[in-house]
C-alpha cells in the first residue's frame, strides 16, 4: 500500500476516474463495472477497480482541493503506474458561452493557488490536459450528442470566494468555469509523464444563479461518467 491508498500492488488499473466525492466512487463502480471490486477504505476515501467493455478501470474518490486531488494522483502515478487519470467532478460556469448541465472539457486550468507558483519559483506554468484524450473526449461527446465544450478552467483554493470579481474576469479571457482540482492533477499527470484530462458538468452558473436539480445532476453526472469511460475504451484500443 502506500500512504493514503490501501490496495496491493497490481490491485489498481491503468485507467482511473476520480470523482471528488468517495460515495460517487462506490455508484461509479456498482453502476457502469462489471466485477467491480474495492480495493481501499483508508479515510473512506473509496477505491474500486473493475473492468469496462473489457478494459480494466479504477474509480477512486480525489477528495475536495488541490492538497487532496494532489495526494491521491501522485500516489496512484507513482506508487501504483496508474497512466491515465479522467477527472469527473461538477464545476460553476463563469462565461455566458455555457449552460447549467453542459460538460467542459477541461483544456487548461488557471489557478489561485500557490502550489505552482511554490514548485516553478517565478515561472507561471501553464497546465494542460493531454491532447489525446481531449480528442476522444470530444468525438465521444459529439457522437453521443451530449453538450459538451472543450476550453479553460479556474482552479480554485476556495469555494467561498471573497474576491468574485476576479473569478468574473477570467471570463473575460475565455475560461468557462471554475473548480478545485484540476491544476494540480494536469501539474502532476506532466510531471509523471501520464496522462489526465478533467470533465466537469455545469452545477450552477455563477452568472446567472441557476443551479439544477439533484435528479437533473444525477442524470448529467452519469452521462458524464459514460463520456469519460468512452474516453478511457477509445484511448487503450
Ligand atoms: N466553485 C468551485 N467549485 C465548484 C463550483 C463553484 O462555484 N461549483 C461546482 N464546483
Amino acid at each position: 500500500m502506500s500512504v493514503h491508498i490501501g490496495a496491493a500492488l497490481g490491485a489498481i488499473a491503468k485507467n482511473v476516474l476520480m470523482p471528488g466525492d468517495p460515495l460517487r466512487a462506490e455508484w461509479i463502480a456498482q453502476t457502469f463495472l462489471d466485477d467491480a471490486q474495492c480495493y481501499s477504505t483508508v479515510r473512506n476515501m473509496l477505491g474500486f477497480t473493475g473492468s469496462y467493455r473489457g478494459v480494466p478501470v479504477s474509480v477512486q474518490g480525489s477528495g475536495m482541493g488541490q492538497p487532496s486531488m494532489g495526494i491521491y494522483a501522485t500516489e496512484l502515478m507513482k506508487d501504483y503506474g496508474v497512466d491515465t487519470i479522467l477527472r469527473v467532478g461538477t464545476c460553476g460556469a463563469i462565461s455566458a458561452s455555457v449552460k447549467v448541465r453542459d460538460v467542459i472539457i477541461g483544456q487548461t486550468a488557471s489557478t489561485d493557488s500557490a502550489l505552482n507558483r511554490l514548485r516553478f519559483h517565478g515561472i507561471e506554468y501553464a497546465p494542460g490536459a493531454d491532447f489525446t484524450l481531449m480528442r476522444h473526449a470530444s468525438a465521444a461527446a459529439e457522437e453521443a450528442g451530449l453538450p459538451a465544450v472543450v476550453g479553460g478552467l479556474f482552479t480554485s483554493d476556495s469555494f467561498y470566494n471573497d474576491r468574485s470579481e476576479l473569478c468574473m474576469q477570467l471570463a473575460d479571457y475565455g475560461v468557462l468555469a471554475v473548480e478545485m482540482e484540476t491544476s494540480a492533477l494536469y501539474t502532476l499527470a506532466a510531471k509523471f509523464g501520464r496522462r489526465a484530462l478533467t470533465l466537469a458538468t455545469v452545477s450552477d452558473h455563477l452568472l446567472t444563479g441557476e443551479e439544477t436539480s439533484a435528479v437533473d445532476r444525477q442524470q448529467t453526472f452519469s452521462d458524464m461518467v459514460e463520456l469519460a469511460l468512452a474516453t478511457v475504451e477509445r484511448a487503450s484500443a
